[in-house]
């Protein structure tokens, strides 16, 4: 570190047992850059003064995440369209005193789903959930499948997620319950399956969003929970014989889009990949 070194931080709550400082700072030393990662507790009472704080310090770069993404927004100078679109932010770059508010969740997803070699034009797609990932990957691929379905244990929520996806992208969105027999409808023609609720993430491992007799072998499975690396969803939709992606690549690849609105340069993906993996404790 030196007196130019730059900071980029982590900000939410709770922060402590992210894989991003361990992926970015990974990535920074890789690449010799004069960069270092922090992560920062900020209460959401507390967001006003961390931002004020992040202008005075000059700090160059930020991750916000829960419960921050939504209310950071406002006290930015300005989005990127993908912000806009979604209302909530995940990444700031701080360019030349200007906060500009970006959101590379969802971007992260399209690239885990191209990463794995999948089309999405005409795929029928269903996503579990209706919370913040959710909201983020619906944004991305809203105008891209053929047809997208929201399933949400709280209806209503999903209700107002599609309209919204209805109205900034013109295109056909539905949505339902989490309750078997429509789960079991909408899967039966299905082609994507994206897992956006928090089932099956340690310590519920055992748990899983949807019933694994339902997944096909033509089928692509993408569940955005991350640790275990492999969950129960994606361990059975491996046994079908059906396509898997997983949460950890969302994570690579949301991080990679980060790295790259900060340094301007390409993040090395696989040094990225497994500082993952290290951190949490599933490589050598
Ligand atoms: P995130 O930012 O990770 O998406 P979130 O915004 O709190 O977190 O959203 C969590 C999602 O998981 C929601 O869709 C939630 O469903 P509700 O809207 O009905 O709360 C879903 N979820 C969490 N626990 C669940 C469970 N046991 N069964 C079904 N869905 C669940």
């Amino acid at each position: 570190m030196s007196g130019r070194t730059k900071l980029c931080a982590l900000i939410g709550d709770p922060v402590e047992h992210s894989l991003s400082p361990m992926m970015h700072n990974a990535a920074f030393k890789h690449l010799n850059l004069d960069f270092i990662y922090l992560a920062f507790r900020v209460e959401k009472h507390n967001l006003k003064a961390a931002i004020e704080g992040v202008r005075a310090l000059k700090i160059h770069g930020l991750n916000v995440t829960k419960p921050l993404k939504v209310d950071v927004a406002a006290l930015l100078d300005e989005l990127d369209f993908s912000a806009r679109n979604m209302g909530a932010v995940n990444t700031v770059l701080n360019q030349n005193g200007r906060l500009i508010g970006y959101n590379t969740d969802g971007v992260g997803a399209l690239s885990a789903i191209q990463e794995a070699g999948v089309e999405l034009e005409e795929l029928k797609t269903v996503i579990l959930g209706a919370g913040g990932a959710s909201r983020a990957v619906a944004h991305s691929l809203a105008n891209k499948v053929g047809e997208l379905v929201i399933l949400n244990r709280t209806i209503s929520k999903a209700e107002r997620l599609a309209s919204e996806l209805k109205k900034l992208y013109q295109s056909e969105v539905r949505y339902g319950g989490l309750d078997s027999q429509t789960v079991a409808s909408e899967l039966s023609d299905a082609d994507l399956v994206i897992n956006a609720t928090s089932v099956g993430m340690k310590p519920n491992e055992n748990a899983s969003p949807i019933n694994p007799e339902l997944i096909r072998p033509d089928m692509v499975i993408f569940d955005l929970v991350y640790n275990p690396i492999e969950t129960l969803l994606l361990r059975k939709a491996k046994e079908a014989g059906a396509k898997t992606i997983s949460g950890l690549s969302m994570l690579l690849h949301q991080g990679a889009a980060s790295f790259k609105i900060w340094t301007g340069v390409d993040a090395p993906l696989d040094v990225m990949r497994v500082a993952l993996k290290k951190a949490l404790g599933e490589y050598p």
